[in-house]
C-alpha cells in the first residue's frame, strides 16, 4: 500500500467500503438501478486512506474518480458486489454505503426488448443478496465493526433502529434524505450515529465532513472498543 498515512491510527488495519449503486441488467441495453452519486462512499474510503487504512472500494457504476491510495474494484450488479465484498474479507472494518439494488430481474433477456405493437413486457423479479447482513453475520469471517447506512423520509432514527438489529451490524449512520433536508443532490447531509443502543446527532456537514468524522470514530473505537 503505497499511500496513506504510514503512521496514521488505522495504518495495519484492513477496511472494505461498498459505495454507489448497482446496475441489475434487464437486457443488454437496459438496466434496473438505484439513484446514487457514489459521493459518500468513496469519501468514506478516502478518509480511511488517508488515517493510513489498507482500503478496498467496492463499488457499482459511478461518476466518481477512484480515491487515492485504495483498491479499487468496480462491479456491475449486487451479486458481483457481494463477491467482491467476500474476496475482500477478512478486513478488520466494513462499512456499506452502496445504494444497492433490492432487486433484479430474474431472467435478463439475451437480446434487446423490442417493442410489440403495444404489448408490454413483465419483468419478474428476484430479491438480490444482502450484503450488509451477510457480511455481519457471525462467524470467523466476520469484521469486527461492520457500519451499515440507513437513508429514510420519516421516523429515521425507529428505522434505523430497527434496521440495525435486522441487519446484525454493529453501527448504523442514519440519514434523513427527506424533501426537507435537501439531502438529495445537495451538498449537505444530516445524519445521527447509532453505535448500538448509543445515539450521536451529528450537525449538518458535508458529505466528505461526514467520512472524515466517521473514519475518525473509526480509528477512536478500534484503539478502544469499549467506548
Ligand atoms: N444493503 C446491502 N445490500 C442490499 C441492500 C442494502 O448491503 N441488498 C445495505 C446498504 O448498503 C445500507 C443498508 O444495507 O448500508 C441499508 O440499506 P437500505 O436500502 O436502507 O435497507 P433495506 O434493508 O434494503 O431496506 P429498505 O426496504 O428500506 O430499502
Ligand atoms: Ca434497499
Amino acid at each position: 500500500q503505497m499511500s496513506g498515512q504510514m503512521d496514521g491510527p488505522l495504518s495495519g488495519w484492513r477496511t472494505l467500503v461498498t459505495s454507489g449503486p448497482t446496475h441489475e441488467p434487464i437486457d443488454p441495453v437496459r438496466y434496473i438501478a438505484n439513484r446514487s452519486s457514489g459521493k459518500q462512499g468513496h469519501a468514506i474510503a478516502a478518509a480511511l486512506a488517508r488515517l493510513g487504512a489498507m482500503v478496498t472500494l467496492v463499488s457499482g457504476p459511478t461518476a466518481q474518480p477512484d480515491p487515492a491510495g485504495v483498491t479499487m474494484v468496480h462491479v456491475e450488479t449486487a451479486r458481483d458486489m457481494l463477491a467482491a465484498c467476500q474476496e475482500a474479507l477478512p478486513v478488520d472494518v466494513a462499512v456499506c454505503a452502496a445504494a444497492v439494488a433490492d432487486w433484479r430481474v430474474k431472467a435478463m433477456a439475451g437480446q434487446k426488448l423490442k417493442k410489440d405493437g403495444g404489448h408490454l413486457p413483465t419483468l419478474e423479479l428476484a430479491e438480490n443478496p444482502d450484503i450488509l447482513a451477510t457480511l455481519s453475520r457471525p462467524g470467523r469471517m466476520r469484521p469486527a465493526l461492520v457500519v451499515g447506512f440507513a437513508a429514510e423520509t420519516e421516523k429515521v432514527v425507529g428505522h434505523a433502529r430497527a434496521k440495525l438489529a435486522r441487519k446484525g451490524c454493529d453501527w448504523i449512520v442514519a440519514n434523513d434524505v427527506s424533501p426537507s433536508s435537501g439531502t438529495f443532490g445537495g451538498a449537505s447531509n444530516t445524519v445521527h450515529l447509532l453505535r448500538g443502543d448509543t445515539l450521536e446527532d451529528w450537525p449538518p456537514l458535508s458529505k466528505e465532513a461526514v467520512a472524515e468524522r466517521l473514519a475518525m470514530a473509526i480509528a477512536d473505537h478500534l484503539v478502544s472498543p469499549a467506548d
